[in-house]
């Protein structure tokens, strides 16, 4: 099957750690000589581009994070003169100003490339119809899939988010093989095809790659079962590029591969900032190696997650992200990511893949309630059997206690796009 691969897929390990190492060394290089907060931060450090002999060199560079982004509003850590960047992206954040980041020309092709290589490790093929429903706009989610499916020779169908009776209309009509969508997203899309009456079995999809927010394992059984798809995982964010810097591959589904010549990754402690081994659960940094405009160095993604060895790549993988840390709940002193309450939602009979978490508190403590949806026909007794059993495989398997409620089916907020699990009504957070 070689045939499908590229270039960069068939090296061996060595000559992608040269590859890597050349094109660090240029990366450090051009950010240093072309952004100020760069050159400040390595003088700071004592360090030149060229104290980077080693890709584990790389770990006495500084960090970079959001903070320093949004220091340089608007176009501080461009990297080229402003005529030379042909888009901009942005995310909006939930306070203050949106981080921006831009990309040359060279850099467009390059992500155009990294997301075409995406699909296709998802199972996806030139003449297939991809059905883009992530947003278009300043979310790099639409545009990123778009150009992505048209460089690997597919049809797009450029939906964007909501409306979402046409959405399934359109699906049904047009009939792609491929989604392109939020994970939480596909499940209200689901249940606009019950609605219309349509079985979604029965569609022509065959893959979904879902990506823009954490999704569990059991999160994809619901959805391959129910749409008797193929489900795959595609990370990205803004900062680094967008859709497209790691994907699962089909065959394997066993967590994603980095597109590692042009992202170099490391996991590090989040309190103390040190390099972890490879297998060893922490934060993932990203360092661009190609791109022009915007080049990052030592990224703090904020994301948690596990470097492994390549299996179906020659490219690392990273473990299905479990969370970010800000979306870390501590609850009397016990840590707890959403991710860990979809597994057990998903796993509770009677109760559909539909739940928030609300922050409250009582006194001096912080309380979680976690509302889930009763599947429509579930009877009282198998409701009141569920919030038993999620209460207790909280406390069992997190540790802490928790308030269940079950509500009516179709009573909880859907997802339009990214899904805020979290309502914090605690105030003054
Ligand atoms: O969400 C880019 C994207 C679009 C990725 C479409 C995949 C599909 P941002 O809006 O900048 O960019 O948000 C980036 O979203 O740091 C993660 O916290 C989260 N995220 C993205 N993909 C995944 C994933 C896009 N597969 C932030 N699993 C990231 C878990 C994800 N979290």
């Amino acid at each position: 099957m070689t045939f499908l691969l590229d270039e960069a897929e068939r090296l061996g390990r060595d000559e992608l750690e040269a590859l890597q190492l050349e094109r660090l060394r240029a990366t450090l290089h051009h950010a240093y000589e072309n952004v100020g907060h760069y050159r400040a931060a390595f003088d700071r450090a004592g360090l030149s581009p060229d104290d980077c002999r080693t890709l584990a060199d790389l770990a006495h560079f500084p960090f970079t994070t959001k903070a320093d982004l949004r220091d340089n509003y608007p176009f501080g850590m461009f990297a080229v003169p402003e005529e030379r960047v042909r888009r901009i992206h942005a995310s909006s954040g939930t306070t203050g100003r949106p981080t921006v980041v831009g990309y040359t020309q060279r850099d467009l092709d390059t992500w155009a490339d990294v997301v075409a290589r995406s699909i296709r490790a998802a199972g996806g093929r030139p003449g297939q119809k991809v059905h883009v429903a992530y947003g278009y706009g300043l979310f790099t989610g639409g545009l990123g899939a778009h150009y992505g499916a048209e460089r690997l020779g597919c049809t797009v169908i450029p939906a964007s988010g909501g409306m979402t009776a046409r959405q399934v209309q359109l699906i049904q009509d047009f009939r792609p093989e491929i989604i392109m969508v939020t994970p939480s997203y596909m499940l209200t899309l689901l249940d606009e095809f019950e609605r219309q009456g349509v079985d979604p079995r029965t569609t022509s999809l065959k893959v979904g790659i879902f990506g823009a927010e954490p999704w569990t394992e059991e999160m994809r059984r619901e959805i391959e079962e129910r749409f008797a798809i193929d489900a795959v995982d595609i990370y990205g964010l803004s900062e680094v590029m967008g859709p497209g810097v790691a994907q699962e591959c089909v065959e394997t589904k066993d967590g994603l591969h980095i597109w590692e010549d042009h992202f170099y990754p490391e996991v590090v402690d989040p309190f103390t900032g040190e390099v972890l081994p490879e297998g060893a659960e922490g934060e993932l940094v990203l360092t661009s190696l190609t791109k022009e405009a915007m080049p990052v160095i030592r990224y703090r993604t904020r994301d948690l997650t596990r470097l492994l060895p390549g299996t179906a790549r020659v490219f690392r993988r990273m473990e299905k992200v479990t969370g970010r840390s800000d979306d870390l709940v501590i609850l009397r002193g016990v840590n707890l990511f959403p991710t860990q309450i979809e597994e057990i939602v998903l796993r509770t009979p009677g109760v559909a893949p539909h739940f928030q978490l609300r922050l409250t508190r009582e006194g001096r403590l912080d309380a979680l309630t976690v509302r889930a949806e009763a599947r429509a026909g579930a009877a009282p007794e198998q409701r009141a059997a569920a919030a038993a059993s999620i209460t207790a495989a909280v406390k069992d398997g997190i540790g802490v206690s928790v308030t269940v409620e079950i509500v009516d089916p179709e009573t909880l907020e859907r997802s339009a796009g990214k899904f805020k699990r979290i309502v914090d009504e605690r105030g003054g957070h």
